[in-house]
């Protein structure tokens, strides 16, 4: 296949219209939504982070509509609208789980956006990143502890598949934009490791603060078990690089794809399996 030149006119072209032709239509309302019993119920109830999805969601579809009247190339414009109806749309699938399950979590103020639109844009794809490759193992380690019935996670994995997507659009679109930029492939690849920096630091501050708000105990207590029982970081950060290669082969090879999470966790990978057999190696000399 011919290999398009990343940051070209034709590339862009290629990006967008990729991403506008596997937009799937569909009503959050009109879901499958499978009947609960009593325990998966609880369960679902006692997720502590409903509110902080349902806020992320709808912040994220507040971001992309805010900087769609400043992209100024049409077919670009077209592609980020539809990402901004698509996460408007996860905000109202999150609002009708709520409201369908007696969910306890509530629409959260606003925050204001910096007048830089932009950097608000590309701050929030960076996240979107990371969001999505931790969220690749968790759904996955979710889905296998059968902590809810498969046509949950059904429903679930559509708006997964929509976050691959965006994530795909959005390297693409990082890497057009810097080449309309002139800027080499080093600055792109350090500017990368900068935003996802503060990614990190961000979703490290999330975490920390849902931890005081509920002192890390209830979920702790209840849930937990359900996924750490045998938890093991190795494991997570495999399914986190499996899922990810999994869910890309979706996508057409001609498209750019994330690369620096992937590369940094196969590279963690080869650490614990060679930690791994040194320890064994070790164990079976003593
Ligand atoms: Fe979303
Ligand atoms: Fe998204």
């Amino acid at each position: 296949m011919m290999k398009i030149k990343a940051g070209s006119q034709q590339h862009k072209e290629f990006f967008c219209r990729q991403f506008i032709e596997t937009y799937q239509d569909y009503d959050p309302e009109t879901l499958p939504w499978p009947e609960l019993d009593a325990e998966s119920l609880d369960r679902l109830r006692a997720v502590p982070f409903w509110q902080e999805v349902y806020h992320t969601e709808r912040r994220a579809g507040a971001i992309v509509n805010a900087f769609l009247p400043h992209v100024t190339d049409p077919v670009v414009r077209e592609a980020i609208a539809l990402q901004g109806v698509e996460e408007t749309r996860h905000a109202n699938l999150i609002r009708v789980m709520i409201e369908r399950y007696g969910i306890d979590a509530a629409a959260q103020p606003m925050e204001a956006f910096p007048e830089d639109l932009e950097t608000a844009f590309i701050d929030f794809g960076f996240g979107e990143c990371l969001d999505a490759f931790l969220g690749f193992g968790a759904f996955k380690t979710a889905r296998q502890s059968e902590f809810l019935p498969p046509s949950m996670f059904d429903i679930f994995d559509v708006l997964m598949f929509e976050e691959t997507r965006h994530i795909v659009f959005f390297i693409n679109y990082m890497a057009w934009r810097e080449k309309q930029r002139g800027h080499f492939a080093v600055t792109r690849n350090l500017k990368s490791a900068w935003f996802y920096g503060r990614a990190a630091s961000r979703l490290f501050g999330m975490v920390r603060r849902g931890q005081d708000a509920n002192d890390g105990k209830d979920f702790a207590v209840t849930q937990a078990n359900f996924f750490l029982d045998g938890f093991s970081f190795g494991q997570f950060v495999e399914d986190c690089y499996r899922e990810n290669a999994r869910r890309m082969r979706a996508f057409d090879p001609d498209l750019l794809q994330p690369r620096l999470l992937p590369s940094v966790a196969g590279l963690a990978l080869r650490g614990f399996r060679l930690w791994d057999r040194r320890r064994q190696q070790t164990q079976a000399a003593a």
